[in-house]
C-alpha cells in the first residue's frame, strides 16, 4: 500500500484515487489504513474517515461472493422495488447493507441503476438486471452461486 501511495504522493486530491485503488486491489478499505494514509498524506485521521464513509462507493469489510444491489429509486418503486427489498431480505436472513453470514451474498440498496424502464431494476455483480420478480431474483442468486 505505501507504494500506492508513493505514486501519488504531491497529487491534488490524491486520497480519492488511493481509496479507489485500495477498493479495487482488496475489495474494501480495512479501517487500518486509515492512520497509514492520513500520516503519509499529511492529513487528519478524522477527513479520511470522512472520505471513506461518506462514499458508498467504499466497503468497511470484503463483501459476499455476489453483491446483489436492489434499486430503489421512484421509478423502480412505483413497480414494485419495495416489496421487492422485502422479498430479498427475508429470503437472505439480513437487511440491506448486510452480507449473509457465510459470505455468499451482500445486498445493497441503489438509486437508479439507469434501467428505470426495466424496473424493478438491480444489478448482480456487475450485470445490471431489469423487470425483477421474487422468483427471477431468487433464480439470478442461484445463478450466481453457481
Ligand atoms: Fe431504478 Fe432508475 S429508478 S433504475
Amino acid at each position: 500500500m505505501r507504494a500506492l501511495v508513493a505514486a501519488h504522493r504531491g497529487d491534488r486530491g490524491a486520497l480519492l484515487p488511493i481509496l479507489h485503488r485500495i477498493q479495487a486491489e482488496f475489495g474494501y478499505v480495512d479501517s487500518d489504513v486509515v492512520p497509514v494514509l492520513a500520516a503519509e498524506l499529511n492529513i487528519s485521521r478524522a477527513d479520511v474517515h470522512g472520505v471513506v464513509t461518506f462514499y458508498s462507493d467504499f466497503r468497511s469489510e470484503p463483501a459476499g461472493r455476489t453483491v446483489l444491489k436492489l434499486c430503489r429509486a421512484e421509478a423502480c418503486q412505483s413497480v414494485g422495488a419495495e416489496q421487492l427489498v422485502a422479498h430479498a431480505e427475508r429470503v437472505l436472513g439480513i437487511k440491506t447493507g448486510q452480507t449473509t453470514p457465510d459470505g455468499s451474498v451482500t445486498l445493497e440498496q441503489v438509486f437508479c441503476l439507469g434501467n428505470c424502464a426495466l424496473g424493478p431494476a438491480g444489478q448482480v455483480n456487475d450485470r445490471v438486471r431489469g423487470r425483477l420478480s421474487p422468483a427471477r431474483l431468487e433464480s439470478l442468486l442461484k445463478g450466481a452461486a453457481s
